[in-house]
């Protein structure tokens, strides 16, 4: 007789299989009408946890997996480094994957971490879990980093709405009129998009139409050149550019300066990431700022409550900062 699967409970007791693992796991709020549903399904079925895999988490690996879209950009590069020398210092090895937003590459990786027994995974990728089903039956501590995946399974970010809202004010306050927001298209959850949001909330608020030119995450240089060169064509006026990466940004200024506009007098662009690298390239980038550090180090801590047992948030909203660069005008103090 086959033996009855998660699905199969939630199935039974009417509810998600997140929600079937959270009272398996006993995290995160749930009420008692709940639990009896769940309870009753798994006893109808006679369903066990995956007893195996929560037997292999007693005999711990010392090991973590680290999935990144990849460790090519800057920000994901200083995150992986970060992580990597955190958790070997705590005793931890690393097993290392670049996902680059491939969903088969991805999955591929998480079946074999999870045959390597690792006592934990860190994952920053940008796919999402519906279409990644090893999300949803893992019994591994799990965190992620950047995208938010689900209740059950925290989440640890610079604070997005916060960074998308001061680029743009700042701009606005720096004088620019036309501003144009660029953005990645990867993620399907609305938690993803908060950048976005912030830019077309102070947009509005400003009484400004706000303007989105969006492309894959890992688009080539050349399709992105091309996008932006048609940015350009489109909004010959644009005055200032607000850009979820710095990778977008750096692009968009050599674009800029390669068709003889001025920065910043005739156009101001502030860019999103803040890693180390991009300074020491690029120092006049204005950008926001994410605390790289602090995410490694806020996600190894929340990790290592997750294999102890302990209780954990399912979000940490970590605080953005504006670091200024001659891509934008001085603010006039007058
Ligand atoms: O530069 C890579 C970008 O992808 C970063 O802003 C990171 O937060 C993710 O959104």
């Amino acid at each position: 007789m086959n033996q009855p699967k998660m699905t199969d409970v939630a199935k039974l007791a009417g509810v998600s299989t997140n929600t079937v693992s959270r009272v398996i796991h006993h995290r995160g709020y749930l009420s008692e009408k709940t639990i009896a549903k769940v309870e009753a399904a798994m006893k109808t079925l006679h369903y066990q946890p995956n007893m195996i895999a929560q037997q292999l988490q007693s005999h711990r690996t010392k090991s973590i997996g680290v999935l990144v879209p990849s460790v090519a950009n800057p920000f994901f590069g200083e995150l992986t480094y970060q992580l990597e020398r955190n958790l070997f210092s705590n005793g931890f090895k690393v097993f290392l994957g670049n996902a680059e937003n491939d969903i088969q590459k991805e999955r591929a990786y998480l079946q074999q971490l999870l045959a390597r027994q690792v006592d934990g995974l860190i994952i920053a990728t940008h796919n999402h879990q519906n279409k990644i089903p090893e999300y949803t039956d893992i019994n591994l501590p799990l965190v992620t980093i950047d995208r938010y995946l689900n209740e059950t399974i925290p989440n640890i970010s610079s604070d997005n709405y916060a960074g998308g809202k001061l680029a743009t004010e700042t701009l606005i306050e720096r004088g620019a009129k036309e501003i144009i927001h660029t953005d990645s298209v990867e993620s399907f959850d609305k938690n993803d998009y908060l950048r976005n949001k912030a830019y077309e909330d102070v947009m509005i608020a400003n009484n400004r139409q706000p303007i989105t030119y969006k492309i894959k995450f890992n688009a080539t240089i050349n399709e992105k050149k091309k996008l932006y060169n048609k940015l350009f064509d489109e909004h010959p006026n644009v005055d200032g550019i607000f850009a979820s990466n710095d990778v977008d940004a750096i692009l968009i200024l050599e674009i800029a300066q390669q068709r003889g506009i001025k920065i910043p007098q005739d156009l101001q662009i502030i860019g999103y990431d803040g890693a180390p690298t991009t300074k020491i390239m690029r120092p006049e980038l204005a950008t926001i700022v994410q605390p790289i550090q602090l995410i490694a180090k806020t996600s190894i801590s929340v990790l290592k409550h997750l294999i102890d047992n302990k209780h954990v948030e399912n979000k940490y909203v970590l605080p953005i900062l504006l670091r200024e660069g001659s891509t934008l005008k001085k603010l006039t103090t007058n």
